[in-house]
């Protein structure tokens, strides 16, 4: 029997952090600072200077990222916020959850993220339509590559809206050499174990470098603490990082470049070997983009045999996403314009194997089982 790939390999990089990793899990412990503790804060200031931005709020996941900024800007009842159909559930489940109306827009086939033409068009419906209030867009960096930001704020700017970056699958990203966290009126990443940059457990943090804005989120995310303990100034959330988490990603930002570069040999290594097969269509990056490929995704018509095809050679391939957000029934009730291209993608897409240390021999092995299926 041939022996599998691993999708993702997280066991790998702990192995070479190793007695640095495990140092720095003992110290937050002995430290008996569990949340919130000055880990966190390090932590903060390392994520804010990595990315370009004067704040990074850590706090309990990247879904409460989202939704603590959306409730910082006060998106509620009678409010649109306008997201893309291709995307995972938590880019639209906040809107919801802050009592707004998520609406869907289509996507780009290239790159798979949001369309500013398909959100012109949809903006503009809700206005005519003068149902809900148009409050803002969340552009997602999905698999890890930056969303087109300089078309986005063009379309933003003149409808007047809040932008919100959900870059949870992004972070360390960049678009003309800036951070995709630092797009936009403010950003969110996702500390999953499985994302670029992920910690052993759950952990979000939002970027901004609005100092109002700081405040606020440092505030949303303490049950909406005022000045002092016990004075509430607004209605929060308990969203705050562990300081076992924040030490444990202090050590993974330190090798966090490297991974990066290593990310991206083995994107273009999968997309040399692959961009020249017949029926397949091998992800596209815009210009001045780097991505950091938190996923590697193909577009193939018949996708069925493709993955049981690799499956037989020992190589996993996932379906991310398997149908667009409002073809879900938590979704369903929800306004959307023509999803054309999403539809499509949740038909075509199949993601391979892809981490920092996937060995040459393996990336080889992935290209060839993928030219033997398809041929
Ligand atoms: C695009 C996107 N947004 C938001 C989230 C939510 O992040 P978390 O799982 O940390 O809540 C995820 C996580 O998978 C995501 O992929």
């Amino acid at each position: 029997m041939t022996e599998s790939i691993p999708f993702i390999d997280l066991q790998a990089q702990r192995k070479r952090l190793g007695a640095s990793l495990d140092k720095a899990i003992a110290t937050a412990v002995a430290g008996g600072q569990w949340i919130l503790g000055p880990q966190v804060f390090e932590l903060e200031e390392k994520l804010a200077r990595f990315a370009g931005v004067k704040h990074a709020i850590a706090c309990a996941n990247g879904t409460d990222a989202l939704l603590l900024i959306l409730r910082a800007w006060n998106v509620g009842p009678g409010d649109a916020v306008f997201v893309p159909a291709f995307t995972f559930a938590a880019t639209a489940e906040v809107v919801a959850l802050a009592g707004a109306t998520p609406v869907f827009v289509d996507v780009l086939p290239d790159t798979y993220n949001i369309d500013p033409a398909s959100l012109q068009a949809a903006i503009a419906t809700v206005r005519r339509e003068g149902l809900l209030e148009p409050q803002a867009v969340i552009a997602v960096d999905l698999f890890g590559q930056p969303a087109d930001y300089p078309k986005l704020m063009a379309v933003v700017e003149s409808a007047k809206l809040h932008l919100l970056c959900d870059s949870a699958q992004a972070f360390g990203a960049t678009l003309a050499g800036r951070s995709t966290v630092s797009y936009g009126h403010a950003a969110a990443t996702s500390f999953f174990p499985a994302k670029p940059l992920g910690c052993y457990g759950d952990g979000g943090a939002c970027f901004t470098s609005d100092d109002e804005l700081a405040a606020t989120l440092r505030s949303l995310r303490m049950h909406g603490q005022g000045m002092q303990s016990y004075e509430h100034e607004r209605i929060g959330l308990n969203s705050r990082l562990d300081t076992i988490q924040a030490a444990i990603l202090i050590e993974k930002l330190s090798i966090f470049p490297d991974e990066v570069v290593a990310r991206q040999a083995i994107a273009t290594r999968y997309s040399r070997g692959m961009s020249q097969i017949p029926g397949i269509r091998t992800p596209e990056v815009i210009p001045g983009a780097r991505s950091v490929w938190a996923q590697y995704t193909l577009r193939v018509a018949d996708r069925a045999r493709l993955q049981s095809g690799l499956k037989d050679l020992g190589i996993p391939g996932r379906v991310y996403y398997p149908a667009p957000l409002p073809h879900q029934p938590a979704y369903r009730s929800y306004p959307s314009a023509p999803i054309p291209v999403s539809t499509a993608l949740c038909n075509e897409v199949l993601s391979l194997p892809m981490h920092p240390y996937l060995s040459d021999s393996d990336q080889q092995r992935v290209i060839e089982a993928v030219l033997q299926t398809v041929r």
